[in-house]
């Protein structure tokens, strides 16, 4: 943003009293860090050196380094766990609290050349010479890394980045999907308003670097929530360098196929649960919908244009002079009543919660979290208040867990009050500055688990544990619950609690095509639930920018469209009759969507893995498909060619091997070619992959009513002589009994002899069928000539054949 409008949004948002707190403010910091940050050492540099002895371990070994130490235990069979020394103790945030390691049968071993550490999948060697590598079991070297450097209090370590690897993760980048060639600062970081391609960094880092080489993955997960800063082969092209302030060199390390890797990951740093089904429906946001007319009008006009709609959110105006855990009764005299109305018509509250506690002694929460202890100090005891959108604000500390408890059960009153849903925002901690870092004082103090530290060590995991927080405590208030959190900060393991946007983009065609990258590089660290504003957050889109937005929403996890505020609205009726009708198609394309997306929930709840993927995914050779990120795979089943340039009408993509076919016109492609699709303003290109069983709920307009009307299932042929299996998973959508086994998969085999499909349907669970009938309709352009439904009934309607509920076997023929 330049100068003059980052002043002008900065007066509109904060207003003259808060641009003196944050002059005022930037001022105090930078004499406080300057106070406490001990003066720069001069960086010595010291290598820990190669290994010199070792004691083997039932799973690992503990090795002594000329100059410190390396713990070695293989936690899974594709994952080992490195910790080297000397350095301090610190909680692992990173990792599941209900994580245990199960790497099966280990052998340690000391050759004559080092040592080993294997399991059935991967061996770790450690050479006498220095150095360790990962090999598969017939001996392949997957991996390598250098011994690690000791720098002042920090570390440095580094590994070869090998001709023709792709680079991906590291949280929320500005950047390309291949990060080759940039260097990325490990700091999270509200940039203040809004950003662009290239901004670095955003509010969510993680320091997981997810290599992919000929289709197979290589993982590092360094669990140090120091600031650090990773070269991708910037300084030295073949070369990835990992630098860190502080802390414990902590490394998870493993190689293998980029699935079961994403899995081991998932394993260990929590899979994501499995959330309600209406937050896979569409959300509408604007900076902020108050008062609460307001938002009976907004819903309203949904209901009265027949567009569908699943959840509101409320922004920071609906809170009583932003104190959080408050509203402001004024703008919204019954926001209990609101909320039950709405949620009778199935439209849920959503509402934000900052981490900032206005200072005002008047006021419960403070006062509370004041006279308790709960907030962040300095060294001498006195507490930290940095302005936010309150004013002065006090920070709780997330990372003692007395604190996490307290907080957690602050949301009682929002609970009552009939909020379905919760939206944690300015959680990087932000604080408002006119110069220098917009966050909390360095020298601010944390329990980190009673172990004590500043902010250097908490800085990075203060999100995700504010995150954690809320989630446990909504978990304990209401165990029914599914809770939604949607968290605009992170880092590692905060897929276990929330879901994630990627914060105040601009609205302009280039944060529209740097979304996809983000997006896809955010599924490669873990994080399978992402979504972006709908529309760019910053600054009017065009009516047509808008329309592509939507289209590009429609495909990703969270699809909810906000603004800044003193923005024009962003509805989908706010640009004109022909852009809301092209909302109307995208909005109803999504709820038809919706037992494929909540299937895919379901697998990213098994696996981990993300649901927006790149067109490589899961093993391509070829690097080219590694790095497109202005197209991606949802799922399986789907290949999403958005529209990111202004007056296209059509683009071309690469496509992934095999068959795919145009979703619109049935036309067929054979990938690898490079497919030539159509795209007026109406459309998005959008191919479905050849052997697929699409299936497709009615048109609703709410998630809930899906389950009221047949369900469709699209059958994709495949090529002759193939086959392929297709899932549906369905539950309650809600609560928890699906763990107690209250669930269904079914699963849809589609194989093809000539013109002839044979659908061979089977089912797990006991959940029971929840659809009244069941409708099976060809691709475009294809029509059933002949019918035979063996273990179910069914017959042939105009261009489908509807069964009364699940058949065992349906046999077709196509013309
Ligand atoms: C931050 C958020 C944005 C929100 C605003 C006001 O800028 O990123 O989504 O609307 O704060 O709460």
């Amino acid at each position: 943003m330049d100068a003059l409008s980052r002043a002008l949004s900065a007066l509109r948002w904060i207003g003259p009293g808060g641009i003196w707190r944050a002059l005022r403010y930037s001022r105090t910091k930078a004499r406080l860090d300057q106070a406490y940050l001990p003066p720069r050492a001069p960086e010595t540099s010291r290598p820990l050196g190669p290994l010199r002895e070792a004691r083997p371990r039932p799973t690992g070994l503990e090795g002594v380094l000329e100059e410190g130490s390396l713990e070695v235990e293989a936690v899974l069979p594709r994952l080992f766990r490195l910790l080297w020394g000397p350095g301090p103790a610190a909680p692992e945030y990173g990792v599941d609290p209900a994580f245990r390691p199960d790497p099966g049968p280990v052998e340690v071993r000391e050759r004559e050349e080092g040592w080993s550490v294997a399991t059935a999948a991967l061996e770790l060697r450690l050479p006498f010479g220095g150095g360790l590598c990962l090999r598969d079991r017939q001996g392949r070297v997957q991996a390598r890394l250098e011994g690690p450097v000791r720098r002042g209090a920090g570390w440095e370590a580094a590994l070869p980045l090998p001709e023709g690897a792709t680079v991906h993760g590291l949280g929320e980048r500005a950047a390309p999907l291949d990060l080759r060639g940039g260097r990325y600062r490990l700091w999270n970081r509200d940039p203040g308003g809004a950003y662009g391609p290239g901004d670095d960094p955003l509010y969510l880092t993680l320091p997981l670097l997810f290599l992919v080489r000929r289709g197979e993955g290589i993982l590092l997960f360094f669990d140090v929530p120091w600031p650090g800063e990773v070269d991708v082969g910037r300084e030295d092209p073949g070369r990835i360098r990992i630098r860190f302030e502080g802390g414990p060199l902590r490394l998870y390390w493993g190689a293998g196929p980029v699935p079961e890797l994403l899995s081991a990951y998932a394993r260990l740093t929590g899979r994501p649960p499995l959330p309600p089904l209406w937050a896979l429906g569409y959300h509408q946001s604007r900076w902020s919908y108050a008062p609460q007319a307001r938002v009976e009008a907004l819903v309203e006009a949904f209901e009265g244009r027949g567009l569908p709609l699943d959840a509101v959110h409320l922004d920071i105006d609906y809170m009583d002079g932003y104190r959080v855990f408050t509203w402001d009764r004024r703008r919204f005299p019954d926001l209990p009543g609101l909320a039950r109305r709405l949620a009778r018509e199935g439209v849920r509250l959503v509402a934000i919660v900052d981490p900032g506690v206005k200072v005002d002694p008047g006021y419960g929460v403070y006062r509370q979290g004041h006279e308790q202890g709960r907030f962040c100090t300095l060294p001498d005891g006195t507490e930290v208040h940095a302005p936010v959108w309150p004013g002065w604000a006090a920070f709780p500390d997330f990372t003692d867990p007395e604190v996490r408890r307290w907080w957690g059960d602050r949301y009682r009153v929002l609970l009552e009050a009939g909020i379905a849903g919760f939206w944690n925002d300015m959680n990087e901690p932000a604080a408002f500055v006119d110069r220098g870092d917009p966050t909390l004082p360095l020298a601010t103090r944390h329990a980190l688990e009673g172990l004590g530290g500043d902010h250097r060590a908490a800085h990075n995991v203060y999100g995700l544990l504010m995150v954690r927080a809320g989630y446990e405590g909504v978990r304990r208030l209401d165990p029914q619950r599914r809770p939604f959190f949607l968290s605009r900060s992170g880092w590692a393991g905060i897929q276990r609690y929330a879901w994630v946007w990627t914060g105040d983009c601009r609205s302009d065609w280039a944060g529209l095509r740097a979304s996809v990258a983000t997006v896809l590089n955010l599924g490669l660290s873990g994080i399978p639930f992402v979504g972006v504003d709908v529309g760019g957050f910053h600054g009017r889109p065009s009516p047509e920018l808008f329309a592509r937005w939507v289209q590009l929403g429609t495909f990703l996890p969270l699809f909810r469209t906000h603004t800044a505020a003193g923005t024009p609205d962003q509805e989908p009726w706010s640009f004109g009759p022909r852009v809301e009708g092209i909302c109307r198609i995208f909005l109803e394309l999504r709820y038809r969507l919706l037992p494929y997306l909540y299937t895919l929930a379901w697998e990213a709840r098994r696996t981990g893995w993300p649901l927006v993927r790149p067109l490589g995914w899961p093993d391509a050779e070829d690097p080219g498909l590694w790095r497109v990120d202005d197209a991606f795979l949802l799922g399986e089943a789907l290949l999403v060619a958005p529209i990111l340039e202004p007056g296209a009408e059509g683009r071309a993509v690469p496509l992934p091997p095999g068959r795919w076919i145009d979703v619109w016109s049935g036309r067929v492609w054979e990938g690898p070619e490079r497919a030539e699709l159509a795209a007026p303003l109406e459309r998005i290109p959008l191919l479905a992959r050849a052997g697929t069983v699409l299936p497709l709920a009615a048109p609703v307009r709410r998630s809930g009513r899906i389950f009221s009307h047949p369900l469709t299932l699209r059958l994709y042929p495949p090529a002759d002589g193939e086959a392929r299996t297709s899932l549906l998973y369905l539950d309650e959508g809600e609560g928890w009994a699906h763990e107690a086994g209250a669930f269904r998969i079914d699963r849809f085999t589609l194989a093809r002899e000539g013109r002839r499909l044979e659908l061979t349907w089977t089912t797990e669970g006991t959940y029971p069928w929840p659809f009244p009938a069941v409708r099976i309709e060809p691709a475009p352009g294809l029509r059933w000539t002949a019918v035979r439904v063996e273990g179910g009934t069914g017959r042939q309607e105009g261009e489908a054949i509807v069964l009364e509920g699940p058949a065992a076997r349906v046999e077709v023929r196509f013309s």
